[in-house]
């Protein structure tokens, strides 16, 4: 399977591990505040996931990585291992990136939170890489091309003076977490694979405020902006459908 066609009965059980990994980020919401540290909020993801959902934290463990969600805080652009070290103060943003397997299939979600009141700058970074995700998704249907879709982040990433990550993508998921194809969040218009109904992946798009090159610290996972400025993202996992797509970890207060 290089495509990551699934059969209805396999999509239905993405879905509720997508609705899972979906409930896991509205339920952390309120826990992100000032003085709260990410160790804090990677226990309560943690605990919530095993003994409420009775499901597996996907990255605990995955490829070494030490915690149960990632939590990525200001120039970090992804990977961030929660700590107690890492103390959230007022004006940060964080993504956090949940990843639930229930049943053997995988949802794939990550969101940003404003830690207090944001800098304009800072919100609107956050708003914009959200509406590249939404500008993608809304193409997405049998016919449209990966190209299509990388094409669409990054005209509006650049349109508004921001640049998208290269170094990382999306990727095909099912009762794997990272399977063909790759989602390159950047590319050409009607380039590289036709979508097809069935197919289930997700789109993430890192977008930089300033310039797009990362590089990963010593402790091998987290990856920060060069020049240090503010990075954002955003991730659904999705299937197409025949005349579109489902979004597969919406949360409520979202309407797809
Ligand atoms: N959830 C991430 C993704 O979107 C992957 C995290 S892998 C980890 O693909 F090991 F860092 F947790
Ligand atoms: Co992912
Ligand atoms: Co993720």
């Amino acid at each position: 399977m290089t495509n990551a066609v699934k059969t209805p009965e396999q999509i239905a059980k993405m879905r509720t591990a997508g609705r899972l990994a979906a409930e896991v980020l509205e339920m952390i919401g309120e826990y992100v505040v000032p003085g709260v540290t990410t160790e804090e909020l990677d226990r309560r993801c943690h605990e919530y996931i095993v003994d409420v959902q009775k499901a597996i934290p996907a990255c605990l463990g995955y490829r070494g990585f030490p915690k149960s969600i990632c939590t990525s805080v200001n120039e970090v652009i992804c990977h961030g291992i929660p700590s107690e070290s890492k103390v959230l103060k007022k004006g940060d943003i964080i993504n956090i990136d949940v990843t639930v397997i229930k049943d053997g299939w995988y949802g794939d979600t990550s969101k940003m939170y404003f830690v207090g009141k944001p800098a304009p700058h800072a919100e609107r970074l956050v708003k914009v890489t959200q509406e590249c995700l939404y500008k993608a998704i809304e193409i997405v249907r049998p016919g449209t091309t990966l190209g299509d879709i990388g094409h669409v982040i990054q005209q509006h990433a650049e349109k508004n003076y921001y640049s998208v990550v290269k170094d990382f993508c999306g990727h095909g998921i099912g009762d794997v977490f990272h399977e063909d194809p790759q989602i390159l969040h950047y590319g050409k218009p009607g380039t590289g694979q036709v979508l097809e109904e069935g197919m289930t992946f997700t789109i993430e798009p890192m977008i930089n405020a300033g310039k797009p090159g990362s590089k990963v610290l010593r402790d091998g996972w987290t990856a920060v902006t060069v020049d240090r400025r503010l990075s954002a993202q955003w991730e659904h996992t999705m299937a197409v459908t025949a005349d579109g797509v489902e979004i597969l970890t919406a949360r409520k207060e979202e309407s797809f």
